[in-house]
């Protein structure tokens, strides 16, 4: 088959594009730690405020019995709630996000924290911040006329200085409705 000499140059060139976009995929998932969001988890959206994970004095920051850190947070127009969390840092910390109305997305930046809060989704992100500081929550999805003014804080305090809260019993996660 003859093929234009043209032509496959720019087949070569497309190739090496693609390539390059897989590499920066690979490399960024190895050595960043940047993964696709895959935590395929239903909830019912309309029904956040009774559900047994995500009712309003769920959330916030939990410790179980072994010690491990748990962060729900509810996402509506326009604010993540609650407005401010304490967390240790060097620690690894369990996200889950759910909106109680539409698409947003959630970045802490300076910070691998980034995942789109899609309704009807729970969305799991499992991190450790290495720098303590004060960090904005801020929301990167457009979700309305008040989009630029969603946000809240996050405070990432010295493993040392972080004071606990009391222990929460493990609990079922998920929505039985
Ligand atoms: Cu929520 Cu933009």
């Amino acid at each position: 088959m003859h093929i234009d000499p043209l032509e496959k140059k720019w087949a070569h060139i497309s190739l090496a594009i693609a390539g390059l976009f897989v590499g920066t995929i690979l490399i960024d998932s190895l050595f960043h730690g940047i993964n696709a969001p895959s935590n395929v988890e239903t909830i019912n959206s309309a029904r956040l405020h009774l559900s047994k994970e995500f009712a309003e004095d769920k959330l916030g920051v939990q410790v179980d019995e072994n010690g491990k850190i748990m962060v729900r947070m509810v996402a509506g127009r326009y604010g993540f709630f609650p407005k401010h969390i304490e967390i240790p840092a060097e620690t690894p910390i369990t996200f889950r996000w759910a909106s109680i109305d539409v698409l947003h997305g959630v970045h802490m930046p300076m910070t691998n924290m980034s995942t789109m809060i899609v309704p009807g989704y729970v969305s799991e992100v499992t991190t450790a911040f290495p720098k303590p500081g004060e960090y904005p929550l801020l929301c990167n999805e457009y979700c309305g006329m008040g989009h630029d003014h969603m946000w809240s804080n996050v405070s990432v305090e010295a493993k040392e200085t972080w004071l606990a809260p009391a222990i929460t019993k493990t609990e079922e996660t998920g929505d039985e409705s």
